[in-house]
């Protein structure tokens, strides 16, 4: 059974993976398979090559991992001032950060998580900490993920007036 954790780039699926990899789950990336079983081209994950070709029981980690056809997808959500924020204080250029901003506000990824997997829960990760999102997942994975339905998160109304400096570059 292939979970995917999967969100925007920045709300921290990577550091949540380590974690839980540390508990012992079977955890990859989605390019540590895409380059194992030889599914990368000019730097692009061929994803549908992919999705046919993984099998078993593992968490695979990344923003292309709900792609890949899951039983379950585990969206993780971060609030996008926040989100700006962090991405900013990395260093990521102002296009890329507005890029990943807007499709945070937007649920890009939650609605093709919705298309792609089976079942589908999101967490709001904002005032959590790593090992809080950890928790979260374990929750979800024992069967007792019932507070994570999707549903419950709307950027566009918390983020409310702040919402025109948040596309704006400058700021
Ligand atoms: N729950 C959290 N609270 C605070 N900072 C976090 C949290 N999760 C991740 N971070 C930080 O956010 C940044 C992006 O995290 P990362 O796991 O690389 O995100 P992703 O893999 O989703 O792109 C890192 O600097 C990381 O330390
Ligand atoms: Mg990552």
């Amino acid at each position: 059974m292939l979970i995917a954790l999967t969100g925007t780039p920045g709300v921290g699926k990577s550091t949540t993976a380590k974690i839980l990899k540390d508990r012992g789950y079977n955890v990859q990336s989605v390019n540590e398979l895409a380059e194992r079983f030889n599914c990368i081209e000019d730097g692009i994950v061929d994803v549908d090559r992919l999705s046919r070709i993984v099998e078993g029981e593992m968490i695979v980690e990344g923003h292309l991992s709900h792609l890949l056809n899951p039983e379950v997808a585990i969206v993780l959500r971060c609030n996008p001032l926040k989100l700006k924020e962090r991405l900013k204080s990395k260093g990521w250029d102002e296009e890329k950060v507005l890029e990943n901003v807007e499709a945070e506000i937007v649920d890009v990824i939650l609605i093709e998580s919705l298309e792609y997997a089976k079942e589908v829960y999101e967490i709001d990760t904002t005032d959590l900490s790593p090992e809080e999102v950890a928790n979260a997942v374990e929750e979800i994975l024992k069967g007792k993920g019932w507070k994570y339905k999707p549903g419950k998160i709307d950027w566009i109304s918390e983020v409310g007036e702040f919402i025109e400096d948040l596309m704006r570059k400058d700021l």
